[in-house]
């Protein structure tokens, strides 16, 4: 279902069309209107063209469940056709004010924006500052076409046209239940070799790249379990998770479900070594060593490798230098299908924040994507990858 949010500027009688034409294509629309945009047009007219009924407050609806959740959970798109410089300001900002930004904030749905306004409100820094914000969370902006513009400057900022955001939109319809069937394994976060009783040896991942990946996969309608080193971070919503501490519990609870998936997304941030004898209690520091035996954890991904069968395989590549070599070497040494690759020490990437650099690498060729949150690098990369596993179930 798309929800069509309508917001207040001169195109929104371009709304009915887009209405029209996502019906034509065999989607239910359901329509939220802003206060201003019942300036321009009246919810009649949508009622009227999508035969459902036309939210426009808050307040209404009492019949019904709480309205923006229902709408919320019922959207697999929501579509912002024309979205106004304050609408995407505030969306970027969380606010939400009205039934329309209440719905946009309390959904998981996929959401498409096709801005119009003056040709210098698009341009302002305000506005710029919010479109990259909900670009970094996935949004997939219909950019503003050149032209003539209501207000009799000529400049960017027109509505693009109904079909090329018709389109836009049903690329995300279409991706939204597109893993239906396909079984996922994700790894995420890292992993903690005990010292002792008390202490261990860990890394900085945070686990958010392969929670988004978990995540967006479920989103898909994916069945997908998520074997997960110690995080901070609250279980996604459908997704079987499987807590573990240790590179060994890890490669445990890996091998216990990879007979059963097509895919395995290996983000986690295993560790390479583990203390050789850890301490069963808690060592005093009188009687600690002063240097740690370490040892060799098992490459958990290799080990996959060996055993690929018809499974797509993908590996993460965390580097500081070289990281396209490295990359490509560990594509070749383990056997995968992409390796995501990142520059660790690089502005905007890395283990702890919400952003991230990458490069796709392929035994085909790479393909580098921009600085993104890690939600737009989960879909970017699942998206890559939708191609990839369906070839494989049709051989
Ligand atoms: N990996 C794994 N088991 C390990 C170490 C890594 O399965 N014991 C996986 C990671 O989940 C990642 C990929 O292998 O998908 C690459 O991990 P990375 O740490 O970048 O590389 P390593 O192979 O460990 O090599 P190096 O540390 O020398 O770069």
């Amino acid at each position: 279902m798309v929800v069509l949010g309508v917001t207040g500027g001169i195109a929104v009688y371009k709304a009915c069309d887009l209405a029209r034409e996502l019906m034509r294509r065999g989607c239910r629309v359901k329509v939220v209107m802003t206060a201003a945009a019942q300036r321009f047009v009246t919810p009649l007219t949508f009622r009227t063209l999508t035969g459902e009924p036309v939210g426009v407050s808050l307040w209404d609806d009492p019949a019904s469940r709480v309205h923006h959740i229902s709408l919320a959970d019922e959207a697999d798109v929501l579509a912002i056709a024309p979205c106004t410089a304050n609408v995407i300001v505030k969306l970027a900002q969380g606010r939400a004010d009205d039934l329309l930004t209440t719905t946009a904030l309390a959904t998981e749905a996929r959401l498409v924006i096709a801005p119009a306004m003056n040709t210098h409100m698009w341009r302002k820094d305000a506005v710029a500052g919010a479109v990259a914000t909900l670009r970094g969370c996935g949004a997939r902006f219909v950019e503003p076409a050149t032209g003539e513009l209501a207000c009799g400057d000529v400049g960017e900022g027109r509505l693009a046209e109904v079909g090329v955001i018709a389109d836009a939109v049903m690329a995300e319809v279409t991706c939204s239940r597109s893993l239906a069937g396909v079984r996922v394994l994700v790894t995420a976060g890292p992993t903690r070799e005990p010292i002792d009783a008390v202490r261990f040896i860990g890394n900085r991942s945070s686990g958010r790249q392969g929670y988004a990946v978990a995540d967006e996969a479920a989103r898909r309608g994916a069945d997908v379990t998520l074997v997960s080193g110690p995080t901070a971070l609250p279980d996604p919503f459908g997704v079987r998770v499987v807590r573990v501490e240790t590179a060994s519990e890890m490669h445990g609870a890996v091998e216990a479900a990879y007979s059963d998936c097509d895919l395995v997304v290996m983000a986690a941030a295993v560790a390479d070594m583990r203390p050789a004898a850890p301490a069963s209690g808690k060592l005093k520091k009188d009687a600690a060593p002063e240097t740690l035996q370490l040892e060799r954890t098992e490459d958990i991904l290799a080990a996959l490798g060996r055993r690929k069968g018809t499974r797509v395989l993908v590996g993460f590549a965390a580097e500081t230098e070289h990281v396209l070599e490295h990359a490509r070497e560990k594509l070749t040494a383990k056997n995968l299908d992409l390796v995501v690759a990142n520059d660790v020490s690089a502005p905007g990437a890395g283990f702890d924040g919400p952003t991230n650099v990458v490069v796709f690498v392929t035994p085909e060729g790479e393909e580098s994507l921009p600085l993104m949150g890690k939600e737009a690098v989960a879909r970017a990369l699942l998206d890559r990858l939708d191609p990839m596993v369906k070839g494989r179930e049709s051989c």
